[in-house]
């Protein structure tokens, strides 16, 4: 078996298994062990060095005692070798599966009648395509037997089926993931904590244009009820998410903050309605009512 397989795939498959013997021994997480641990990579470098000698030596030594043998023995060797070569001879193989035989043999296949010239061949049928054959016949059976006498489920209840676990598991998802929330999602947070976190996102982004205290400069005042882009959460957080109108100065902070940091800058700006700041801005828009 050894003399079958070249010496380069036996060295590869070889250096695989014992790869595949780290993986699973060595528990590294998410990671593949030689990414966590680089020093496996080292060692199955050496490891390789030393199957790839391992095969050279072996191979000088056949080499010294094939050259130490008689002619006579030597002739012996290379005929069992033969031997052993041609029972893994894939064209034989290949040859045994087609079912084909040999041109030689034509003549015992040819039938009898004659069409212009045009000879026929009895051919048996390729064993792997006869085998594939009795395959689908009993697969089709089974088929039939399921989807037809047993109700199995068809794609289209299969598709319904997923699609419904599918959407239960994005709620879930939803639920549990901060950051999607969006404009037609965003709920007011009234947690102190929350707000606390926006407070500080408002300090250090919204202060230069709507004053620390919101009462407004650049932009407008946002603590009385007169929303020129829409008062209420959705809208706020709609604003601060995409920007207010082009040119006026309002940039879209999505690119720079969390839909969850949006949601709680939005619901501390909410937090300030109502509040009297030092210097407010005059009311800008319409007045803001819930609908
Ligand atoms: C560069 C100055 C600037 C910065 C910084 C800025 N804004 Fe604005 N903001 C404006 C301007 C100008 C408008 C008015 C936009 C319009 O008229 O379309 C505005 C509008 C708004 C509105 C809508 C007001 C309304 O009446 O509809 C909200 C809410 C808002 N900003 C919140 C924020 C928040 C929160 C931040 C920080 C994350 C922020 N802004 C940072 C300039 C700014």
């Amino acid at each position: 078996m050894r003399h079958v397989i070249p010496a380069w795939i036996r060295i590869a498959a070889l250096l695989l298994i014992i790869w595949g013997g780290t993986e699973f021994l060595i528990d590294s997480g998410d990671k593949l062990a030689i990414i966590e641990y680089p020093m496996l990579q080292l060692a199955l470098a050496i490891v390789l060095l030393f199957l790839i000698s391992a095969e050279l030596i072996i191979a000088a030594f056949e080499n010294i005692l094939f050259k130490s043998l008689s002619d006579e023995a030597k002739e012996r060797y290379m005929e069992a070798h033969e031997k052993r070569m041609q029972k893994y001879d894939l064209k034989r193989l290949y040859r045994k599966l087609a079912g084909t035989r040999p041109l030689s043999e034509e003549g015992e296949l040819e039938l009898d009648h004659n069409y212009d010239g045009i000879k026929e061949l009895d051919n048996k049928l390729p064993p792997w395509w006869l085998y594939s054959f009795y395959a689908s016949i009993i697969f089709a059976a089974g088929y039939m037997f399921y989807y037809h006498i047993l109700d199995g489920a068809s794609q289209e209840m299969e598709f319904e089926q997923e699609m419904a676990e599918a959407r239960l598991e994005v709620e879930e998802y939803k639920k549990n993931a901060p950051d999607l929330v969006d404009a037609e999602t965003v709920v007011l947070l009234t947690d102190a904590a929350e707000l606390e976190q926006g407070a500080q996102i408002y300090q250090t982004n919204c202060m230069a244009c709507h004053a620390a205290d919101g009462g407004g400069g650049i932009g407008p005042n946002l603590t009385d009820e007169y929303w020129i882009l829409g008062g209420g959460i959705k809208n706020v957080f709609h604003t601060v998410s995409e920007g207010g109108r082009s040119g006026k100065g309002m940039v879209a902070w999505k690119s720079t903050l969390k839909p969850s940091e949006i949601q709680q800058v939005s619901s501390y700006v909410l937090s300030l309605q109502g509040t009297t700041p030092a210097n407010p801005k005059e009311a800008e828009g319409d007045l803001w009512t819930q609908e």
